[in-house]
């Protein structure tokens, strides 16, 4: 091991959206959604952004892992919804909680963000150049969605999460996996809404609903086999497999696919819906307060999504 989360955090913005009130805004109904995709409800930001919900969850990490801010030697927000992009939403969290010694950036690897940057900052650990990082996951879909296209804004929703990890050496080898396939980079897109007409993307987002379904039930098992193979276990010792959120049935397929009983897969997407680089830290948060994660439990932590990209790691808590 290299790292260990040593905190977790998240905030949700306050508007919780159910699909009764979706309904109200376009042609669809509870029934439809929720046998569709799992999903109850979703929150959505009314004046928060992805600088300040990620301020919030990077608090509330902080505060869980009782460490000063002084000692973050890296941040890392991942995110493909920020509403400004200069400064990169990192350094306004980095001045905002006080990590005067941090180094910081964001990236985009969508709804496998998280995941890639979670990596990145334990590469930095394995390299010997940090010893404790702040990786975010902060998204405001509500800005990139077509409130009048029922195929997507049903599945989204804003929030952020927030993990302190910190460096821990030990001779054994973590393997994290990491894949992208830019072929398919038209399944799911968006252009930023700047320099108008040069992106063949629209300026909200479009989803091939199908071929994303398609890719996930078939990519994530074959991403999971692979931790689970390079590590020498197998599903069947893993406590919880906890995958990024964007719909039941995908969730649920990746389950049968391993063997495994749906109860090992917790999700929150039903009040949640699909926050993209989000979601798999706001779930770690969700299991962390409620005492879930207990000491030593075997985890595999998968996100996948637009790119296309997918990635995962073997983490133990
Ligand atoms: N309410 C009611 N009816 C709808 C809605 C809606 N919100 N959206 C579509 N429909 C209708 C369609 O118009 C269509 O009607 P028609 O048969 O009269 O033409 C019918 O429902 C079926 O439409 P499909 O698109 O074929 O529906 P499908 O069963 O494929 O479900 C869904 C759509 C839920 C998007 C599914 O394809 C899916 O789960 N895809 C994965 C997408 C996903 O999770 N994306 C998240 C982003 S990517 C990521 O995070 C990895």
């Amino acid at each position: 091991m290299y790292a260990k989360i040593t905190g977790t955090g998240s905030y949700l913005p306050n508007h919780r959206m159910d699909n009764f009130e979706l309904s109200k805004l376009v042609d669809t109904s509870d029934e439809w959604i929720q046998s569709r995709t799992g999903i109850k409800a979703r929150h959505i930001a009314e004046h928060d952004t992805v600088v300040s919900l990620s301020v919030r969850a990077a608090k509330e990490a902080i505060c869980d892992a009782e460490i000063d801010p002084e000692e973050i030697d890296l941040i890392i927000v991942s995110s493909v919804s920020a509403e400004q992009v200069l400064p990169c939403t990192a350094c306004e969290v980095q001045a905002a909680i006080g990590a005067v010694n941090a180094a910081s950036f964001d990236l985009n690897a969508a709804c496998t963000g998280f995941i890639t940057a979670y990596q990145v900052a334990v590469a930095q650990m394995k390299a010997g150049l940090i010893q404790t990082a702040l990786v975010i996951g902060a998204e405001c879909l509500s800005n990139l969605i077509d409130w009048t296209d029922r195929g997507t804004c049903i599945l989204f929703g804003d929030g952020a999460g927030a993990t302190v990890i910190t460096c821990e050496n030990s001779d054994i080898e973590v393997p994290f996996v990491l894949h992208s396939d830019g072929t398919k980079r038209h399944v799911l897109s968006c252009s930023s809404g700047f320099g108008a007409g040069k992106s063949p993307y629209g300026e909200s987002v479009f989803m091939d609903g199908r071929e994303i379904y398609k890719f996930a039930v078939k990519k994530v098992p074959e991403l999971i086999y692979e931790i689970l193979e390079r590590h020498g276990r197998s599903a069947d010792e893993i406590d919880l497999f906890l995958l990024h959120q964007a719909n039941k049935r995908i969730i649920s397929s990746i389950a049968k696919h391993l063997h495994q009983d749906l109860s090992k897969f917790p999700m929150n997407l039903q009040e949640n819906g699909n926050i993209s680089s989000a979601s798999i830290p706001v779930l770690l948060d969700d299991l962390n307060k409620q005492g879930k994660l207990k000491p030593g439990m075997k985890l595999i932590v998968a996100g996948f999504g637009a790119g296309l990209t997918w990635g995962g790691m073997y983490l133990e808590w």
